[in-house]
């Protein structure tokens, strides 16, 4: 499979999954007690979420944010920390709607940008801006929308010409050396933002063979700041390495099974380690529709050297979903360990359409795994944590071998979103959180070194949630030695923002 014919591929196969198809309900694609069978009609999916969201704030969190962004000076309250400051970048959908007409996917609406100015004294400023992609400014021009979703059952009046006619640049963010700022989806190219105004700067073409190809949402860098990613279409797998700056460096692509989705990866010292779920690519209307679960199916895990990008190891794991993977290392017998939140429900990709219609998603119960590849290939498991997202660790430990891990968590039974940021002691074993309390919908937090801190927690936990009650968003600080101790400062903006996805942080 060369360059050329993965471009070619990649391209027909997005339209083709994405073009308008007579509308039908995907029914028989949901697990038991998952949302209702998913609304085809996008006036009646508006209609739906505009009644629930009269009566139940939580759908403040699938509410579209105004197209003209924000700007704000929030309100801080608390004891800011001393040598907390810099830029707080996060992605994620934020225009669900136009015209009466609600997209069928959480995943399918324009990135919107949020950059928190962290300042030392705890004088923040905060501005929101959608991607100025070239879908969004035909579709702000017309005043409704003009291309097909992920989610299926859009009217279709434009007609793609490649996966990135309809990028909105929605799910995470990449910092480079140079100072660029890019943000990512993971159907097409990255796309490159100003990093002070967020003005739209072009999409990112890796080379002329690779012009248009799927980059995925979630780049690792090793410890030189170089940065390896992957781009997948069907059962073609890309992998990519870049220089610190952004430059590629190498590419190679493999033909994988045909999972539909591959989020994420697991960097090691020496190590590229993909994990393909147990979904393959049928047949629907959208791209979503068709990511359907295949519960008999194994996990894959392909372990390639990240320097040569070739094939090394192959191992299987349970069947299940995974989107994240937190941190990975590879002791010196190449004994390879990473943790990863896994599903037994191999439907999560569908239960993430239920809030397009005014219902929460379902609990797919996700946990936490630390996972054992021996040289041999043979592969154990052992739980770290129940009711998690999001992992992350602290960045100076990435593909070293990491004591902690942050993840977004339900620290409550019965609880219907995140509400704390859980620690796991991977050493010693056990569990505390940082908690939110009743009322908040907690989002994805990262974890911000001390300048100047040798000890791995020792930094602050920092991430956004949704206050119910006042229907606000706020940014919340803690101190990741002392989670239990609860919030040291927040940083509050006078209204609710839509739930986003991911975040990154630059000191200075
Ligand atoms: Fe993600």
């Amino acid at each position: 499979m060369n360059r050329r014919d993965f471009l070619a591929r990649s391209s027909a196969a997005l339209a083709a999954s994405t073009a308008a198809l007579p509308a039908r309900a995907q029914a028989g694609t949901a697990a038991p007690g998952a949302a209702s069978v998913p609304l085809s009609n996008p006036a009646e999916r508006d209609a739906a979420f505009r009644a629930r969201l009269a009566r139940d704030r939580r759908m403040l969190g699938w509410r579209s944010a105004p197209t003209g962004g924000l700007a704000q000076q929030p309100r801080l309250e608390g004891r800011w920390p001393r040598g907390l400051k810099g830029s707080f970048y996060r992605n994620g959908p934020g225009l669900h709607d136009r015209a009466g007409q609600r997209y069928g996917h959480w995943f399918d609406g324009d990135g919107l940008i949020q950059h928190w100015k962290l300042d030392d004294s705890g004088a923040a400023r905060f501005q929101a801006r959608f991607v100025g992609t070239p879908k969004f400014q035909a579709e702000q021009e017309a005043g409704r929308f003009l291309y097909p979703a992920g989610g299926g059952g859009m009217p279709t009046e434009r007609a793609m010409s490649g996966p990135d006619t309809i990028n909105p640049a929605n799910t995470n963010l990449l910092t480079l050396a140079d100072g660029g700022l890019w943000a990512l989806w993971e159907g097409g190219s990255a796309t490159r933002l100003d990093p002070a105004s967020l003005d739209f700067g072009g999409f990112v073409t890796l080379s002329r063979e690779l012009r248009g190809a799927p980059f995925s949402a979630h780049p690792r860098k090793g410890a030189d700041g170089r940065i390896w990613n992957l781009g997948s279409m069907g059962p073609l797998l890309a992998l990519y390495r870049l220089s610190p700056t952004g430059v590629l460096e190498a590419s190679r692509m493999h033909t994988i099974a045909p999972t539909g989705m591959v989020h994420d990866f697991i960097l090691t010292s020496r190590s590229v380690v993909v994990v393909l779920p147990s979904t393959r690519l049928g047949n629907g209307d959208g791209f979503f529709a068709r990511v359907r679960p295949a519960p008999a199916e194994p996990i894959q895990v392909l372990v390639f050297d990240r320097e040569t990008l070739a094939l090394s190891r192959r191992a299987e794991l349970p069947a299940g979903y995974v989107f994240h993977f937190g941190n990975g290392w590879e002791e010196a017998d190449g004994t390879i360990r990473f943790d990863m939140v896994h599903s037994a429900n191999t439907d999560q990709v569908q239960h993430l359409r239920a809030p397009m219609q005014g219902e929460m998603p379902p609990d797919d119960a996700a946990r936490s795994l630390l996972v054992t590849i021996a040289p041999s290939g043979a592969a154990s498991l052992s739980r770290l944590v129940a009711a998690v997202e999001f992992p992350t660790i602290n960045p100076r430990r990435t593909t070293a071998r990491n004591r902690y891990l942050y993840m977004a968590a339900r620290s409550t039974a019965g609880a219907d979103w995140f509400d704390a940021v859980a620690k796991v002691d991977i050493e010693r074993g056990g569990v505390t959180y940082a908690r939110y309390g009743r009322g908040w919908m907690a989002e994805e937090h990262l974890f911000v070194p001390r300048p100047g801190g040798t000890a791995e927690d020792d930094g602050w936990l920092v991430g956004t949630a949704l206050h119910l009650p006042s229907a606000r968003t706020a940014l919340t600080v803690f101190d990741a030695a002392r989670p239990v101790e609860g919030p040291l400062a927040r940083l509050w903006l006078d209204t609710a923002l839509p739930l986003a996805f991911h975040s990154q942080f630059v000191p200075g």
